[in-house]
């Protein structure tokens, strides 16, 4: 069984003598151009289909407050607008990429609906339990402390207050187990490197992948910090999942 004392976490730059967090940013900074084009190359579009999807789970909750973690370039805070809450916010470490998410809203005019801006989800600022529902796509592998940030997450929850998580996993079944296996290795660091300016940034996006626990492996590490109701929902045979779970 895999947790946060005993998974390999995987640093973007090999051999460099900054933090994770100061590596992601910097990552995360070089790649924001490329990032929303990039993904939809590479997964065909699936990320839209996923966090929408994510969006929908949240809509029958009827959350008021809402933050969407690791926001990046925007999209699943757009998309939670279809839960209609009231306050939608997005944090992200990486200033580069909420200038593109930043973009968005402004260009959509939804400025007084969404709020961007910089955060950390390993020290959120944000009263106790506040939120109504809390959101991370593909965020939670790139954390430098998970635990601390898991913990954040269960702080700013109401009671009963729910958590979802979209994050690439890896597919158990023959052959998507092997294509899949075979896509991340070889073809996501070829062509994530054509497109952006960082040859390390798709070829650390392939190795945390197939190290970040997932699944049963991920549950476990949302009830050891004392979430309940935790579900993993495998999503396109399993290439990501959904976890929805709860604040006590
Ligand atoms: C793969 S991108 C995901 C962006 C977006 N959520 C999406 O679905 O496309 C990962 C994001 O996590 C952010 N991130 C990593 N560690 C973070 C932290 N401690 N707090 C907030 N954001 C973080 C990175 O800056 C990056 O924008």
């Amino acid at each position: 069984m895999k947790n946060q004392e005993t998974f390999e976490n995987v640093n973007p730059y090999e051999n460099s003598p900054l933090s994770k967090k100061s590596q992601v940013i910097k990552l995360f900074n070089s790649i924001s151009d490329a990032y929303d084009i990039v993904n939809k190359i590479l997964f065909f579009g699936l990320h839209g289909v996923w966090r929408k999807k994510v969006a929908k789970i949240l809509k029958r909750k009827k959350p008021i407050k809402i933050l969407d973690i690791a926001t990046g370039t925007g999209d699943l805070a757009i998309d939670l607008l279809e839960t209609k809450a009231e306050e939608i916010i997005g944090i992200d470490i990486s200033e580069d990429m909420l200038k593109i998410g930043q973009n968005k809203v402004n260009k959509r005019g939804l400025n007084d609906r969404i709020k961007i801006q910089i955060g950390d989800a390993e020290n959120l600022d944000f009263k106790d339990n506040y939120f109504d529902a809390i959101t991370c796509s593909f965020g939670v592998r790139n954390f430098d402390n998970l635990n601390k940030a898991l913990n954040e997450i269960n702080r700013t929850l109401k009671p009963n207050g729910t958590f979802v998580v979209l994050e690439t996993s890896n597919p158990e079944n023959f052959p998507f187990k092997q294509g899949h296996y075979m896509y991340i290795k070889y073809i996501v660091p070829f062509v994530g490197r054509l497109f952006s300016k960082d040859k390390y940034a798709y070829k650390y996006l392939s190795k945390s992948l197939t190290k970040f626990p997932s699944g049963i492996d991920f549950n476990n590490i949302l009830d050891k910090i004392g979430f309940i109701n935790i579900e993993n929902r495998p999503q396109t045979f399993g290439a990501t999942t959904i976890y929805v779970a709860n604040k006590k």
